[in-house]
């Protein structure tokens, strides 16, 4: 039987439609096309080179993570220096993030991924070890703040992610669609080194610099360990939704980036396609 991907509206949507079509579940016909479609702009936009996408969201190995299998990206020239160089197109494994997290003075690693055609950053972070710690520099934890759309109205707060049993955080690692809000490049995970990319963490998701993504093209800043709810617009119908993502701290990004849901299967890391709609603000 084809497997179907469940779908939700967006928290506080009032419509069933969600990514654009009706209803609450899609083939994986339609979800394989609907992501290839952002992937074009994935390649087009950030100059990625030319990847065989079709083969990632094809015919996979289900005993190898199946089709939700979060896979290593290594930006073209970044071999030699990203950590996660010899990995491209690997699967993600939660081992490989803590092994390199434990060579950080932060406890902290990320890496850039590709999820069914979509770019993403991940991340992980100590939070269980430092959750009932002092708030310190150096002592990172997930946080939770209040959450503003573009014209700066509150929307809600990032606690509420907690409420959502597929998003609230869990095994110390964040999955974040990595397309900046402003002109849909890609944010990278330490691909630069400038202060804002540097192994460093300060608590309350100020703009200081330290372990945030670096949107290169016009330095945009996120924080991805602050949650908060965001607002966004449906690039194709123009309908506006609310998400749960990561802080913008800084640069002319108007809000932050969505999370994704995943789970574990074993050591891998597998997405969730339950939100494709908080994927629609840029083509
Ligand atoms: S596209 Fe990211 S800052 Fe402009």
């Amino acid at each position: 039987m084809a497997r179907e991907f469940r779908l939700r509206p967006a928290p506080g949507s009032t419509t069933s439609k969600v990514g654009g079509h009706d209803g609450v579940s899609l083939d994986r016909r339609s979800f394989m096309k609907y992501s290839f479609n952002t992937a074009g702009g994935l390649i087009a936009t950030a100059s990625l080179g030319s990847i065989g996408f079709a083969s990632l969201l094809m015919g996979q190995d289900s005993a190898g993570g199946g089709d939700a299998g979060v896979r290593y990206w290594v930006p073209k020239g970044q071999e030699d220096t990203v950590w996660y160089g010899d990995l491209h197109l690997q699967e993600m494994t939660k081992s490989s993030l803590v092994a390199q997290a434990a060579t950080s003075a932060t406890g902290m690693s990320g890496a850039q991924g590709v999820w069914n055609g979509l770019p993403v950053n991940i991340v992980y972070l100590p939070h269980e070890e430092n959750k009932t710690k002092p708030p310190l520099e150096g002592v990172p934890r997930i946080q939770y703040g209040g959450g503003t759309n573009a014209a700066g109205s509150y929307i809600g707060h990032g606690e509420e992610v907690l409420q959502d049993p597929l998003l609230s955080p869990h095994d110390n690692i964040l999955l974040i669609f990595s397309r900046c809000p402003h002109l849909c490049c890609i944010p990278g995970w330490q691909l630069v080194a400038n202060d804002f990319t540097a192994d460093t963490w300060l608590p309350g998701g100020v703009d200081s610099g330290g372990n945030k993504l670096f949107c290169i093209c016009h330095s945009s800043r996120y924080d991805p360990t602050m949650l908060e709810m965001n607002e966004n617009r449906n690039r194709a119908n123009g309908s506006t939704f609310k998400y749960f993502g990561i802080r913008l701290t800084g640069g002319p990004a108007p809000v932050g980036m969505p999370l994704i849901p995943f789970k574990m299967n074993g050591d891998i890391i597998e997405g969730l396609p339950d939100y494709m709609d908080w994927y629609t603000f840029c083509d």
